[in-house]
């Protein structure tokens, strides 16, 4: 297998972090079993990305139809996090570099969560290392209507006319504003969809799809993927 080239590492890579249920069932185990073992994958992942210089990792968490399961899931999935963030990343934010960031809505998280999240990235905001966005209560369609909203306001109240609505005005009007371009979009456990994540960032992004679950999806798994990514062509429309 080739080699990972360090000097060409991606800028920005998200996960979909999926079927965390299906490997803790073949355990024979309840779903949260798989929640847990994945966000303690995710410290590693993230540990390791930052440690090869990849800039932005944005990893789905909770999707905004994800409020559809079984109330005692939502409630882990929304409660656990906190005693989680404040256990272990706090030791991340003063031990690393990484600096945390949540895109989503902000508006039906319980407050618990919210300020454990808030908190961290405070904590890490001066931090230059890894970015990890989590997306929490995150849709892109939602993330898209709230910006044609918040466009079509301006329209309406003088600040903005409709000649300058462009492509770039419509990027800086998401969460992912001061994100590089997506170069890759990981989904794990052999589900071929994007279910709702980035619509507009993953125009020209590189995808790759991989059968393994999210908890033994290891920083050796996520290396391959890049490995997978080095060996693309890119041509972006054009000739190469
Ligand atoms: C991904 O794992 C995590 C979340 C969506 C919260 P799933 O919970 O979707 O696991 P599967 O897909 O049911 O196995
Ligand atoms: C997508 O996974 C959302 C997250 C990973 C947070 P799902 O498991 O919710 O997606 P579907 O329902 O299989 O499309
Ligand atoms: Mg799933």
């Amino acid at each position: 297998m080739a080699e990972l080239d360090l000097t060409r590492i991606p800028n920005h890579v998200a996960i979909i972090l999926d079927g965390n249920g299906r490997w803790a069932k073949e355990r024979g185990k309840p779903r949260i079993y798989g929640h847990r073992h994945g966000a303690f994958n995710l410290r590693d992942v993230a540990k390791y990305a930052n440690s090869i210089g990849v800039k932005y990792l944005t990893v789905y968490c909770f999707s905004t139809e994800n409020w559809k399961r079984p109330d005692d899931e939502v409630n882990f999935l929304m409660n656990t996090p906190v005693w989680y963030i404040k256990r272990f990343w706090k030791t991340m934010v003063e031990n690393t570099n990484i600096r945390y960031k949540m895109i989503g809505r902000r508006d039906r998280l319980p407050k618990k969560l919210l300020q454990a999240i808030e908190e961290m990235e405070e904590a890490s905001k001066n931090h230059t290392g890894l970015t990890l966005s989590l997306a929490i209560d995150y849709g892109s369609r939602d993330e898209i209507t709230t910006a044609v909203k918040k466009i079509a306001t301006e329209v309406k109240e003088n600040k903005l006319n409709v000649s300058d609505i462009n492509e770039d005005l419509i990027t800086n009007n998401l969460f992912t504003k001061d994100y590089p371009p997506l170069d890759l979009m990981i989904r794990t456990s052999g589900e071929y969809r994007i279910s709702n994540f980035l619509l507009w960032q993953l125009a020209y992004s590189e995808f790759y799809f991989t059968n393994t679950y999210f908890p033994d999806f290891t920083p050796e798994k996520f290396k391959e993927a890049l490995i997978d990514f080095q060996s693309r062509n890119r041509r972006f429309g054009g000739l190469k």
